[in-house]
């Protein structure tokens, strides 16, 4: 028997439908990714240099319906089809996410099918296994976007996940785009900055290794130094009346990033005696931090799993393949009368 799930997110610029098919004869629940459809609004929010809430509220609403219809037409299927519906009930911007629950409430309703108000973040980890098949337990997760920066501890990603440590400033995608900013480099600079870096000395300048020091938190990240250390070093060369070696800076600050994240996660690992890594976000598109992260868990004898970028940023396939792992866990669906909620904590994976 398999059934078909809709999966909708809108907790920040991208409007995402992904619909799955959910095969659960016997054993573990096979999950099939059967359409992916994104309509992301990032270049209205481009000369700002950050996402602008109302903009992105407004963006989701116009989107939201040509999105879901787009996806059934990838997939070949219509609303009937549908047999179940997932909707990020948070984090995110509360404008944004209200648009995506208002509509998943509405479908739901009109096609008389089970709702589930999911945790975004559990979505990050539960693509994966679209990609890869079933997450072994436990296994960690290192989510890193332009939102989150997170480590967590995944016992089953429907019902138990524990953060062992997170960003106490700005996110790792964040410090990509605000150190673009400071180098002249567009918004979102993640991109731009991997791409300069190729051709940059990841030893040229020393930048700062944040929360790294002995009595700092053994999990928690922190980049607004390491963003302050690139303002004040370009700051200082253009003193000097020195030409700024964009493609180095680049590739120091990259370098940065790439070796913190990567540390601390195998150090998570190890600690907590965890064979599997799974890394997800925006920033997990980045060729320096996939490379020592395999270098790393290579060395360390962690097995570590990627999905693909498409997948890695936000998209309603990740709420999909999560819903089918709710559904297949049999929890009990959401009220019609939930509300979304931008500061859910990533150990409430699904909204009741
Ligand atoms: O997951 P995502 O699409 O949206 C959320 O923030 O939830 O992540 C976007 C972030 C941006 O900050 C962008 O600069 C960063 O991911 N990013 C990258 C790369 N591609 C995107 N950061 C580093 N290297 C990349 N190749
Ligand atoms: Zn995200």
């Amino acid at each position: 028997m398999s059934q078909i799930i809709m999966g909708i997110e809108t907790s920040c610029d991208e409007t995402g439908v992904g619909l799955v098919r959910l095969s659960a004869d016997s054993g573990e629940p096979r999950v099939e990714l059967l359409a992916d459809e994104v309509a992301s609004s990032v270049e209205l929010h481009a000369r700002y240099g950050g996402v602008v809430p109302e903009v992105a509220s407004r963006a989701h609403l116009e989107a939201m319906a040509p999105t879901a219809r787009r996806a059934l037409a990838t997939a070949g299927l219509s609303l009937s089809d549908v047999d179940a519906i997932a909707v990020t009930a948070g984090p995110g911007l509360a404008g944004s996410l209200l648009v995506g629950v208002a509509a998943a409430k509405a479908y739901a309703a009109a096609l008389d099918v089970p709702l589930y108000g999911v945790n975004h973040l559990a979505g990050h980890v539960a693509v994966d296994t679209l990609e890869d098949g079933p997450l072994p337990k436990p296994c960690l997760a290192l989510l890193v976007s332009g939102g989150h920066t997170q480590l967590l501890r995944v016992d089953d990603v429907a019902t138990k996940i524990t953060e062992l440590g997170s960003t106490v400033d700005d996110a790792a995608g964040e410090a990509y785009d605000k150190v673009a900013r400071i180098v002249g480099l567009p918004y979102p600079g993640g991109p731009p900055i991997d791409k300069a870096a190729r051709e940059g000395d990841p030893a040229a300048i020393a930048f700062p290794r944040g929360m790294t020091g002995p009595r700092d938190a053994p999990f928690d990240f922190s980049f607004s130094g390491l963003k302050t250390s690139v303002a004040r070093w370009i700051e200082a060369a253009e003193r000097q009346g020195e030409p700024i070696p964009v493609n180095d800076v680049c590739a120091s600050f990259q370098e940065a990033v790439a070796d913190v994240l990567t540390m601390k996660a195998v150090a998570a690992a190890q600690e907590y005696g965890i064979g599997t890594m799974v890394i997800s976000g925006g920033v997990a598109a980045n060729s320096r931090l996939s490379a020592l992260a395999r270098e790393r868990c290579e060395a360390a004898g962690i097995e570590l799993r990627v999905p693909r970028p498409r997948l890695c940023t936000d998209n309603g396939a990740m709420i999909a393949a999560l819903g089918a792992h709710v559904v297949a866990a049999d929890l009990p669906t959401s009220p019609l009368d939930f509300s979304a909620n931008p500061a859910l904590p990533v150990s409430t994976v699904t909204v009741r």
